[in-house]
């Protein structure tokens, strides 16, 4: 097992190397795990940096110069994301998220895109690519990611004010250049395009309406804004419950200036809450991992920068398909697809983790001393 040691350097979140079934039953597309929830949506990291520092993701006194990020030899190669990907595509994937950190500052990112655009699912169906971005280097790059075969993009955008947004993103990053990303997102035919508010009491919550009124005026009915409970995902964000906008009240509030009505969902496992604005203006989404968790229908795998699968966002410990992809078996040869697929399904299979709905209980599992994962590690 000498080849399957990783450097220290790696050794970020603890992970477990998966075990390769002898005889591995081929994917049928119709996994589910312990909870008799199927596997649907990939995200899949390919960075961990960001020319972002979101006090509540990556707060500068942690990840300031002397911050060790992920080597390039560590990261998993365009080939081998695609590799993955494909062998996740035939346990039942259909949907492709490529996050960060900040993906857009992935070198060739398209060129990802478009190899990935190549993949089918069992039925010959093309995935549902999306990729989710700070938006600051949209403007520049929405024609080729569109060209590659992007579907549609999520930019996060936490508030119209341009000193908020300056004082939130603290790298004084101004708000009309990610406006303008979003436009060029839209004349590139990305859509429909969604933006994401990570809402924080005291913070921005004052910005729900104005942020709302500036999308309908400017965007129009085509772009989706969601709002999203601040979560207390990784431990780096001194998270505090007084922090958190319940959705009902980001509902009560923006209902008050726009009248709303739910909408139905449009598939099961969704994160967000659909509701749309009576007078046709379009629609609005609410994420309410924190009061209304929603792992029973979780079917989100999430794949690291360097090769972890982890099976939930809160989760402390990973499954490392790096040292499958790049290792070899007991008889020295590389391994097969049919047996990382195994692989992948044995995983599946035992997957039982449900951290939200645990922690709305008060159950949630007493820190185990592992670190939890970060979100710039591991995307949205
Ligand atoms: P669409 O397919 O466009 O609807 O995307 P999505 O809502 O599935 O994904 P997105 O990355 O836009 O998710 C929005 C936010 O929801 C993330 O930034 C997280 O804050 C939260 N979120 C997404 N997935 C999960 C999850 O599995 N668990 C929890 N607790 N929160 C999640
Ligand atoms: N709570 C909720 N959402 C978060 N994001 C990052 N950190 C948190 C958090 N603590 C969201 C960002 C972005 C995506 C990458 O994850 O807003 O949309
Ligand atoms: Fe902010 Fe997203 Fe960058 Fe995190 S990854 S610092 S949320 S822009
Ligand atoms: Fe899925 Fe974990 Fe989020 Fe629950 S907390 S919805 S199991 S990722």
């Amino acid at each position: 097992m000498g080849e399957n040691i990783i450097p220290l350097v790696d050794h970020r979140y603890a992970a477990s190397v998966p075990a390769v079934p002898e005889v591995p039953a081929p994917a049928t597309g119709l996994l589910s795990d312990r909870l008799g929830r199927p596997l649907r949506d990939l995200r899949i990291s390919v960075t961990d940096r960001c020319n972002f520092r979101c006090s509540y993701c990556m707060p500068k006194e942690v990840f300031d110069k002397d911050y060790k990020f992920l080597p390039q030899a560590s990261l998993l190669s365009f080939e081998e994301i695609t590799r993955a990907a494909r062998l996740f595509v035939a346990h039942g994937v259909q949907k492709l998220r490529l996050t960060g950190g900040e993906p857009l500052l992935r070198k060739h990112i398209e060129v990802l895109v478009g190899m990935l655009s190549t993949l089918r699912t069992p039925q010959g169906e093309p995935l549902d690519i999306t990729l989710t971005t700070n938006g600051s280097l949209l403007e520049r790059k929405a024609q080729a990611l569109k060209a590659a075969g992007l579907a549609r993009v999520t930019v996060s955008l936490d508030a119209l004010d341009d000193g908020i947004f300056r004082r939130m993103n603290d790298v004084d990053f101004p708000v009309a250049d990610v406006l303008r990303g979003i436009e060029a997102a839209q004349r590139a035919g990305l859509a429909p395009i969604k933006i994401n508010m990570v809402v924080k009491r005291g913070t921005n919550d004052h910005e729900i309406v104005p942020l709302a009124r500036h999308v309908r005026e400017r965007f129009g009915p085509g772009v989706i804004l969601r709002f999203i409970e601040y979560m207390d995902v990784g431990s780096t964000n001194g998270w505090r419950m007084d922090e958190v906008l319940p959705s009902a009240e980001v509902v009560a509030r923006l209902g008050a200036a726009f009248p709303l009505e739910p909408m139905d969902p449009n598939d099961a496992g969704e994160t967000a809450e659909r509701w749309r604005y009576r007078d046709g203006g379009g629609e609005i989404g609410v994420i309410s991992s924190v009061t209304q968790a929603f792992c029973s229908d979780c079917n989100r795998a999430r794949l690291s920068t360097e090769g972890k699968i982890f099976l939930c966002l809160f989760a402390s410990r990973g499954h490392d398909l790096r040292a499958l992809l790049r290792g070899t078996g007991p008889q020295g040869a590389p391994y097969s697809d049919e047996e990382i697929a195994g692989a992948l399904g044995l995983i599946w299979r035992d997957r039982d983790d449900r951290y939200s709905e645990l922690r709305s209980r008060e159950m949630a599992p007493v820190a185990s001393g592992e670190r939890r994962v970060e979100m710039h590690y591991i995307g949205g």
